[in-house]
């Protein structure tokens, strides 16, 4: 066999899914062909409450399924919501599970999938070094994933997150056998969806786009063995394209999905951006924005923004993710400036938002974009101030996984810049 020290294989997995207005009728005939007969709808009472849910149990009904739903998940899961719903499923038996919602409902859904099939402690398949990273012994039941934003991904993805409480840290679960075997992508059950979660949730998206599109490229890596080779494989020509894609479709309709939510062009060219962006990232991985979103959610002491559940203080997820993005491309320009400036150039055609110093022309696109769709200006926004730039950089160093993608080693020091350069945007 041919020795190489550096990695020339990459690899790239997606879920089968079906997409558009109406697909989700269809689920009956879908569930059947996975061969569940008794599945159980995991939703949040948000989503709930828009009746989605009991729509999608009437089209699994329709197929002959028996169908029960709980909507008891934790907008962005904690450990605690987690055990909740998993200890709710463990009272009956099913052979199959639908996620209807954002990625907090399918993510759930993800883990109760898992831990209902393979029972074990919480903390044995989470992630190291919250948890023992031990990997499920057999692959699970059928997973549907029904998306009702257009932001995670996470109907295509291998990953679960959840909050730890305690420990006031994100992680979570991954692996291959958590991607869900099928995702009915439907933009109509976006419509209802409120500004504020279109807002962050786009963003999101938009940073999954950017960091997979300029994350460490695949090739730079030291050679795996098949058993080694991770799932974020580094930036590579397959989900570069999908991430070119993905900015083109939200350069046409991010601001508009968010001023005109019932533009249902715009809704469709956003659920596509997502489920192109999370093909990207959920193959070649995501970086620094995501590393600090991290300990940004789970440190928030009082932000609690308008249209999410009030009952407690929370980041949303892609506000979370966006607050330290300028300041993170500005950090990984020098390793490729044409990427981010094709990447501006995508996002921004006309050259409104133009300057003459290249390094900061997506910084400049991003917060632009930012201010219009009413994201917090920086950290600042979300509660926090320079005595908590500490913290957040201990908490954002413990997501190695997701530094290992980072296009150039960052050090703790440039952790540090980066999000105190973050605190404000504009
Ligand atoms: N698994 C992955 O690959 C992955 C990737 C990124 C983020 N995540 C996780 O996903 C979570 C965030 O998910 P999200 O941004 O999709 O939002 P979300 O699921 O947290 O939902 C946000 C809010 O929007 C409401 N909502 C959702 N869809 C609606 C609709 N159509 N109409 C009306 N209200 C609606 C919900 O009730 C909730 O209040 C976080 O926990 C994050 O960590 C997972």
């Amino acid at each position: 066999m041919t020795e190489y020290l550096n990695e020339t294989v990459f690899t790239w997995g997606a879920t089968p899914l079906k997409f558009g207005a109406g697909a989700v009728d269809e689920i009956g005939w879908d569930l059947a062909k996975l061969g569940a007969q008794r599945v159980l709808i995991i939703t949040d009472p948000g989503v709930a409450a828009t009746g989605l849910p009991s729509r999608v149990a009437d089209a699994a009904k329709a197929g002959g399924l028996t169908v029960d739903i709980f909507d008891r998940v934790h907008v962005e899961p904690t450990d605690d919501s987690i055990r909740d719903a998993i200890a709710y499923a463990g009272e009956s038996t099913w052979d199959g599970f639908i996620g209807v919602g954002g990625g907090s409902a399918i993510d759930t859904a993800k883990a109760v999938n898992l831990y209902t099939t393979h029972p074990a402690d919480l903390y044995d398949y989470v992630n190291k070094p919250i948890g023992e990273g031990l990997a499920p012994p057999a692959p699970l039941k059928p997973l549907v994933a029904v998306p009702t934003t257009a932001g995670t991904g996470s109907e295509t993805t291998p990953v679960c997150v959840m909050d730890f409480l305690e420990l006031q840290v994100k992680s979570g679960i991954s692996h291959p056998y958590l991607r869900p075997d099928l995702a009915v992508i439907d933009p109509l059950l976006t419509l209802s969806m409120p500004p504020e979660v279109t807002a962050a949730s786009g963003m999101d998206v938009l940073c999954h786009a950017l960091e997979s599109y300029t994350a460490r490229p695949f090739h730079s890596f030291a050679r795996h063995t098949p058993e080694t080779r991770v799932a974020y494989n580094g930036s590579n020509p397959i989900s570069d394209a999908w991430t070119e894609q993905a900015l083109t479709l939200l350069a046409r309709s991010f601001r508009k999905a968010v001023l005109n939510g019932g533009d249902l062009e715009a809704r469709t060219d956003m659920m596509l951006a997502a489920t192109f962006a999370g093909m990207g990232f959920g193959n070649a991985g995501v970086h620094i924005p995501h590393a600090c979103a991290y300990p940004i959610a789970g440190r928030v002491r009082e932000y609690r923004p308008g249209n999410y559940p009030q009952d407690v203080a929370l980041v949303p997820h892609g506000e979370s993710v966006s607050l330290t993005a300028p300041a993170a491309f500005r950090f990984t320009f020098p390793t490729d400036p044409g990427k981010h400036l094709h990447a501006a150039d995508i996002l921004d055609p006309r050259g409104a938002d133009t300057t003459r110093d290249e390094r900061e022309r997506l910084p400049q696109v991003l917060t632009s974009l930012m201010r219009d769709i009413g994201i917090p200006n920086g950290l600042s926004g979300v509660g926090y101030t320079a005595h908590d730039v500490r913290p957040l950089v201990e908490g954002t160093m413990q997501q190695q996984r997701l530094l290992a993608v980072t296009p150039r080693t960052a050090t703790e020091e440039d952790i540090e810049a980066v999000l105190t350069e973050s605190l404000e945007n504009w």
